[in-house]
């Protein structure tokens, strides 16, 4: 255990909790069960693992194989800004009239300390490892316990902000599920980790910031997970870095059946991608081109084939410049769906060997009802731990973005 100190900042109703010496430092999963095997090496090669695994391979051994097992307080990574919600007086029962106002006055105030925090590096000779790629907001749940609490809270955050405009989630194949018109999480089967990545980093744009507020927790599981970009760059092998530089970066491929002509489609890919017209809300072919151009994707790469089918294509470098103008690892290559840009596969050797490189970046968070965690999108991924929800106890994680 590390010995750290903390002390409080207050800013408005948040006190920033700084830890001296403390964070929690690379901490891949202790009970790695529900890995597949090859990726078991890789997770024995993050150096804390070896001690964490025998401090807690009794507690690992009784439980279900397909979840971790976590102590529900870990401390959030260094690159992780903390402020708690700290005013007591506050309570959504009594205030009435005032709660409209009341959270949406907390989504400035929240607003302006992610952009002081996300702006900001932190005052270290190591300037590299001391960049703040997130800031996690704890306590909100006496104020925040609805989604339409949050979309209030949500719509103070972005009122007026200059910068940032909210974006819509444009995923590969169907979109999320919402509760009171607010995105839920990705509905990946439970039992799977969600592998960690920069979202819609597939897409021409994007999104520039990423949060997640929690509503309900997992019964057992369900830790996020999150990887800076930089540390990525550092795991992932120079030979496949230079092998997706060589062959023009990646291709990313999208296909969407047409279902007039085509109402039950066979193919798995097309079933799961869904159809144009429900990705796109028209059944208009140039209103659906028109989708796709708007998010920034170029006319020649929206084609309909002769069978109806809208084929959407892209190609994107596989590295962006992060904040501190790094030249960083962003994609989904791990994915394994993937051609580079001149047609070339990458080797599955490469690919294996990216599957297991990439879990050594992760870093393992648990969100607790009422936290709210706001991720700078371009410098740092996210993803999930396997859970199990309990009966009255579902998962429950709303999801925004802003460009
Ligand atoms: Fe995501």
């Amino acid at each position: 255990m590390s010995s750290s100190t903390r002390s409080f900042l207050h800013k408005g109703r948040f006190a920033n909790i700084i830890e001296d010496g403390g964070g929690g430092e690379v901490v891949v999963p202790f009970d790695t069960s529900w890995l597949p095997t090859e990726i078991l090496s890789a997770v024995a090669a993050a150096e804390t693992l070896l001690d964490k695994k025998e401090e807690n391979d009794n507690a690992a051994s009784s439980c279900a194989s397909s979840t971790t097992v976590l102590p529900d307080h870990l401390s959030p990574p260094m690159f992780v800004d903390v402020f708690d919600y700290n005013d007591p007086s506050y309570n959504v029962e009594n205030d009435g009239v005032g709660k409209e106002e009341s959270l949406s006055q907390l989504g400035r105030e929240a607003r302006s300390i992610i952009d002081d925090a996300l702006d900001t590096k932190r005052n270290s000779e190591d300037v590299e490892d001391s960049t703040i790629n997130a800031v996690l907001f704890r306590g909100l749940s006496n104020c925040i316990q609805t989604a339409q609490d949050f979309k209030t809270f949500w719509s103070g955050c972005i009122d007026g902000a200059e910068g940032r405009n909210e974006m819509t989630y444009v995923p590969f194949g169907k979109g999320r599920n919402t509760l009171d018109g607010v995105d839920l999480v990705t509905p990946f089967p439970p039992s799977m980790a969600l592998k960690c990545h920069n979202e819609m980093s597939y897409n021409p744009r994007p999104a520039g910031r990423i949060a997640f507020y929690c509503i309900e927790a997992a019964s057992k599981g369900g830790e996020t997970i999150l990887a800076r970009n930089a540390d990525l760059t550092k795991y992932v092998s120079t030979e496949l870095q230079q092998f997706v530089k060589e062959h023009g970066g990646i291709l990313y491929r999208r296909e969407y059946y047409d279902e007039r002509r085509n109402p039950n489609p066979s193919s798995d890919i097309h079933r799961h991608m869904g159809s144009w017209q429900k990705k796109t809300g028209t059944n208009d072919e140039k209103d659906a081109i028109s989708f796709f151009t708007n998010l920034g994707f170029s006319l020649e790469g929206v084609n309909f084939d002769e069978e109806g089918t809208l084929i959407v294509e892209n190609v994107h470098p596989g590295f962006i410049k992060d904040d501190d103008d790094r030249e960083v690892w962003f994609n989904v290559l791990y994915m394994g769906l993937f051609k580079l840009a001149d047609g070339t596969s990458i080797p599955s050797d490469m690919l294996q060997q990216l599957m297991l490189d990439e879990w050594r970046a992760v870093h393992v968070l648990k969100l607790h009802p009422g936290d709210w965690i706001v991720l700078n999108n371009q410098s740092v991924q996210h993803g999930r731990l396997p859970f199990v929800d309990g009966p009255d106890q579902k998962r429950t994680i709303l999801t925004v973005y802003t460009d």
